[in-house]
């Protein structure tokens, strides 16, 4: 079996760094596509890049592919700058893009013939990639003989006969009908997680957000005009996944969210930031686990950062209950996810270096700025005659919106976190939310920590 995330920790396979690409426009003006894309595609994963049409995927894959130049920045394959086509680099095309008049085996056989491969060899090499694909024993068709899966097959095995390193796939199932894309895209994920691939790490792109959550280990999503980076998702699932489990159903909301959630400013150096609504729910992340998280990371061996995978094995979460805590952590502006690794803010060294007081006050305060429910809590609160209400009252508005289930975890969350960052108390027997220092907090130590 892989192991994606440990061979993650090595440099990257791919790298872009700083990437602009402007195309002249029919009426002869230059027309931004690519602002600024930063982007690293690591050895042992797979990557995939969402977006709306025209947003720019199939560029950055052709400039990753070194087909097309950017017009600023780097890009980089194993440390070394690239100027073109890039022998360790496969593409896979939506239109398969097949020689009508060649067989299976000649259309496969065609990428060894341009790096010179001897006729025996090329034989013996098509022959293995058309039977690790599915086809063996089509190797004398005409694409015109065969049904659309099997001629994306033929796309595969032509780009997996070279054994690139790196497999770019630009819409590859989405030309297929939704069955046959399916089994084409499950074929794949298990060659993959068997290690039957020669390939190292895999860029997928997509506009179907179930197909990046079930197969990415990173999900990037790219915005439009013109195109930037605004959001990267880890997506720590275990393999396989499942289309209808709770997991993945979470996590295609959470990316439909993002992607739907409208061009808020975006900063050069980071990715946008989350914005989260005022019935939005709340990631499951206790304060205890926040903390913990938060002080792993200030302790890591470069410290202050560590990739995901790291981050997992020292806070003994599983990858399914990291997800939340990166989430929340990230909400409250203490660290963020950049390429894959989890990054102390300034503020969130602050936070890990502060005293307890000072905890409070810096969990207090980026709970008031960025979480509208907090905030919503307060102000009812301070408008109110007692400084107290029941917590019913929200529960309410969240059901509004929300399931039952989701709508008491996330009342959970946000009475814990605002606890702990003093914006209010809460009277675990009467179930009221209050002004801190207004009633006593009968509550349970849920905020409080040794
Ligand atoms: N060679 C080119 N000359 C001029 N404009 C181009 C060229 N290639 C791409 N574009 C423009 O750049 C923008 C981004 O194109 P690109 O194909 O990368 O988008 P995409 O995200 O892959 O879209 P889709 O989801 O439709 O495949 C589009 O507006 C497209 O028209
Ligand atoms: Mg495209």
């Amino acid at each position: 079996m892989r192991e994606p995330h440990d061979a993650a920790r090595t440099g990257p396979l791919l790298a872009l760094q700083g990437v602009c690409k402007s195309f002249r426009a029919a009426d002869g003006t230059l027309r931004p596509v690519l602002d600024h894309i930063d982007l690293v595609l690591r050895d042992g994963e797979i990557v995939a890049l969402l977006g709306p049409s025209g947003s720019g995927k199939s560029t950055v894959l052709r400039i990753l592919a070194g087909l097309i130049g950017a017009d600023v920045g780097s890009v980089h394959y194993r440390g070394q700058p690239v100027y073109g086509p890039v022998h360790g680099v496969a593409m896979v095309f939506q239109s398969f893009a097949l020689f009508p008049w060649l067989t299976v085996q000649g259309n496969v056989e065609l990428g060894l013939e341009a790096r010179g491969v001897p006729a025996a060899e090329r034989e013996r090499r098509a022959h293995q990639a058309i039977a690790l694909i599915g086809l063996a024993g089509f190797e004398g068709a005409l694409p015109r003989e065969l049904s659309g899966g099997m001629r994306q097959r033929v796309g595969i095995a032509r780009a997996l006969v070279v054994e690139p390193e790196v497999l770019l796939m630009d819409e590859a199932f989405s030309a297929l009908d939704v069955l046959t894309g399916e089994r084409l895209r499950e074929d794949i994920l298990a060659l993959w997680r068997t290690g039957a691939l020669p390939t190292r790490a895999m860029l997928v792109v997509s506009h179907d957000i179930e197909e990046a959550v079930l197969m990415a280990d990173r999900i990037l999503v790219l915005g439009s005009d013109p195109g930037r980076l605004r959001a990267e998702l880890p997506v720590p699932l275990p393999r396989p996944r499942l289309a209808d489990s709770l997991e993945v159903r979470e996590l295609v909301d959470e990316v439909y969210g993002l992607m739907t959630a409208g061009a808020a400013p975006t900063t050069r150096d980071g990715m946008e930031p989350d914005r989260l609504h005022l019935i939005d729910r709340l990631p499951a992340a206790s304060v205890t686990a926040i903390i913990n998280l938060l002080e792993r990371l200030a302790r890591a061996p470069m410290p202050g950062r560590a990739t995901l995978p790291v981050v997992a094995a020292s806070t003994e979460l599983t990858d399914a209950q990291l997800l939340p805590v990166t989430r929340a952590v990230s909400l409250l502006g203490l660290a963020h996810l950049v390429q894959g690794e989890l990054q102390l803010t300034p503020l969130g060294r602050r936070y890990v270096d502060g005293s307890h007081t000072l905890r409070r006050e810096i969990f207090g305060q980026q709970l008031l700025a960025h979480v509208p429910l907090v905030a919503h809590i307060r102000h009812a609160l301070e408008q109110h005659p007692q400084g107290a209400m029941p917590e019913k009252a929200f529960l309410r508005l969240l059901q509004q919106h929300m399931d039952a289930r989701e709508a008491a975890q996330t009342l959970r969350t946000v009475i814990e976190w605002g606890r702990h960052g003093e914006v209010f108390g809460y009277d675990l027997h009467a179930r009221r939310i209050h002004l801190p220092g207004g009633e006593t907090d009968a509550g349970p130590p849920a905020g409080r920590r040794p």
